[in-house]
């Protein structure tokens, strides 16, 4: 890339915050070369004093190198993990407030309106949650808030309820008024500035941003979404983004492929926030032994937990260490379980070691081929990794197990 492409890629660095070789060189050169044209600038080093003059053309740009990739109800369980939140823990201590939660990035919509869809199948009533969308793309809110989607805005059809929804008419899909009403769309670069008494969120979703930015700007980000949530709200990120979610604010929530963060209130900063789930049936250790004297201490002393529950704890506080090491003895005594393989696939995933979650994912699957989480972890992994047909056909094994389980 020459000095003006250079200049160019600086300057949307500054601006939105993408990080170099993000969006992959030559998508970017592409863009760059529609948008000169489109101007009549007849260089590359014209065009960057273009850009640098003109706020209408640097938006005209940024509509062109956006990956606004987005589907109803992605990552599913982070939608299951919100109603539990707001059912068991909001809901009891804020019963006479408004929820509020924000989307942002929220591309075409599909993530807002997600959440209204999950909220008002909970037992909020819709007078008691308003949804924000917020993404720096114009081209996408304006599809977000005519709100017409086609097929490929489901990934999985059965996660989705159209008939209570959507209006359908062959493969067009209209979001019902009483969705919209919930919803309120602006636009925003998540890197601008944000009023200082601008009211704190209950819940954020900010997933697949992170993973285009630059450390710097990902720091940036970080900080102002720490200072948007209220203590003891959530934080959602995108699978990948797990590993980048740094320091003590943020307690890492140990639910299956939620990948969510839980703010951690000042006063309490050592207590686990939620309480540790009761272990599934596979998850339960058929040990009846104490934990070895090599492990971590158990978090709570008056609870003997199996090796894998104290893992399940570890990695809810964020001791992701300690996690991995129950879970590692866990499995030189239960070499065949599952479950064990998926939790340390997940924690692996949490500390940014993919190959290692990858292959704690096959193992699961290979000693239980119908375990549709450890599917559902793998799907994401080959997506993120851009391998879409691998993806695709790990998402019909999925399709097919839901059918077979009516
Ligand atoms: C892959 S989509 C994510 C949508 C949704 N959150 C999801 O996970 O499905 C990424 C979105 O980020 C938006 N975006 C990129 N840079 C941004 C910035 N600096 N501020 C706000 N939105 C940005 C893009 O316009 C795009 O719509």
């Amino acid at each position: 890339m020459n000095q003006d492409y250079q200049g160019i890629e600086q300057l949307l660095a500054k601006k939105i915050g993408l990080g170099r070789d993000k969006i992959g060189q030559r998508q970017l050169i592409k863009a760059i070369n529609i948008r000169q044209k489109a101007c009549g600038v007849n260089n590359v080093s014209d065009y960057l004093k273009r850009l640098e003059s003109s706020a209408h053309e640097f938006q005209q740009l940024v509509e062109k190198i956006v990956i606004g990739e987005t589907w109803f109800f992605r990552h599913r369980e982070a939608f299951f993990l919100l109603r539990h939140y707001v059912q068991t823990e909001w809901l009891p201590s804020h019963s006479q407030e408004t929820l509020r939660i924000l989307s942002v990035p929220c591309s075409t919509g599909e993530e807002p309106y997600s959440i209204a869809m999950t909220l008002l199948n909970s037992p909020l009533t819709s007078g008691q949650f308003a949804v924000e969308g917020m993404d720096i793309s114009q081209t996408a809110l304006t599809i977000a808030k005519k709100g017409i989607y086609g097929k490929n805005s489901f990934r999985f059809h059965d996660q989705v309820d159209h008939e209570q929804f959507f209006q359908v008419e062959q493969n067009r899909y209209q979001i019902c008024e009483s969705i919209r009403h919930q919803v309120k769309f602006s636009a925003k670069n998540l890197l601008s500035a944000w009023p200082p008494n601008h009211p704190p969120y209950d819940v954020i979703f900010c997933r697949h941003l992170l993973i285009y930015l630059d450390e710097v700007s990902r720091d940036r980000v970080l900080k102002t979404l720490d200072r948007l949530l209220s203590e003891g709200g959530l934080l959602f990120v995108g699978a990948v983004e797990t590993s980048l979610i740094k320091g003590d604010n943020f307690r890492f929530l140990s639910r299956p492929s939620a990948f969510a963060y839980q703010k951690v209130p000042v006063a309490s900063s050592d207590l686990p926030l939620t309480p540790p789930q009761p272990p599934k049936p596979d998850q339960r250790s058929p040990l009846k032994k104490r934990p070895s004297a090599t492990l971590p201490k158990p978090p709570k002393k008056e609870i003997q937990l199996s090796p894998l529950e104290m893992a399940q704890q570890f990695a809810n506080q964020g001791k992701l260490k300690e996690a991995v090491q129950c879970c590692q003895t866990y499995l030189q005594r239960n070499p065949i379980d599952a479950a064990g393989y998926l939790l340390l696939g997940e924690i692996s995933q949490a500390q940014g070691n993919l190959e290692e979650a990858q292959r704690c994912f096959q193992k699961a699957l290979y000693l239980r081929p119908n375990y549709r989480e450890a599917l559902v972890h793998l799907v994401l992994l080959r997506e993120s990794q851009g391998d879409r047909q691998g993806a695709a056909i790990l998402k019909n094994r999925i399709q097919r197990l839901d059918n077979l389980q009516g």
